[in-house]
């Protein structure tokens, strides 16, 4: 995937991109939403053996660049019956909150519904309010709550959120 539009690009992650995004899975601030506020301990040769594995037809690491610059990352994985579930983290902070965000899911989204897939599904924590507000934004459709459904890294109780977006209901502002 290489999705282009005015300063954002979306592209595939490649090897040269490994150690950025071992040091931004690494950086408990960075996780923390993600229930690994230590961070998730891993190397840049484990995450080249990741991404090497990958397939455009099955998933990719995608890195979100914004003038020439990396300042985060997203995923999208098939489930099965043309269902992609997707991911997105700006891991630089200093880009959060400029809306970014919702464009880069956008172009994703687009580029999901148009390559076949016919849902797409996701889930944050249920304290990510920013997260909650932009994913309905978009047009995802709030599923489900579960509550303490799972215990992140610290053994603290987590609760989480289940979205679904259908073409119908996507809110496109790329
Ligand atoms: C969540 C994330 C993708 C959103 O992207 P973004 O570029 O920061 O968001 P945008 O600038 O497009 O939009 C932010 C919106 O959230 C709103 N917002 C901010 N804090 C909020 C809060 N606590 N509660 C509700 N809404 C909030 C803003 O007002 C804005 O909405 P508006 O345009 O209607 O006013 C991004 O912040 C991110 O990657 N965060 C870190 C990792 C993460 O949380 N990933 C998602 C995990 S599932």
């Amino acid at each position: 995937m290489n999705l282009v539009l005015n300063d954002i690009c979306i592209r595939n992650a490649v090897k040269a991109d490994c150690r950025q995004l071992a040091d931004w899975w690494n950086d408990g601030k960075v996780m923390a939403h993600a229930g690994f506020p230590n961070g998730v301990g891993t190397t840049a040769e484990e995450v080249a053996m990741q991404i090497s594995a990958e397939q455009d037809g099955r998933g990719r690491t995608l890195i979100i660049e914004y003038c020439g610059n990396p300042i985060g990352e997203m995923n999208y994985h098939r489930l099965d019956g043309n269902v992609a579930e997707i991911g997105i983290k700006i891991c630089n902070s200093d880009y959060q909150e400029k809306g970014l965000g919702r464009i880069a899911l956008s172009m994703l989204i687009k580029e999901l519904f148009s390559t076949g897939f016919e849902k797409i599904i996701l889930d944050t924590n249920l304290n990510n309010e920013r997260a909650q507000h932009v994913y309905e934004k978009l047009g995802f459709k709030k599923l489900r709550v579960n509550i303490d459904a799972w215990e992140d890294q610290l053994g603290v109780m987590q609760s989480s959120v289940d979205y679904e977006l259908t073409p119908e209901e996507f809110c496109d502002y790329s």
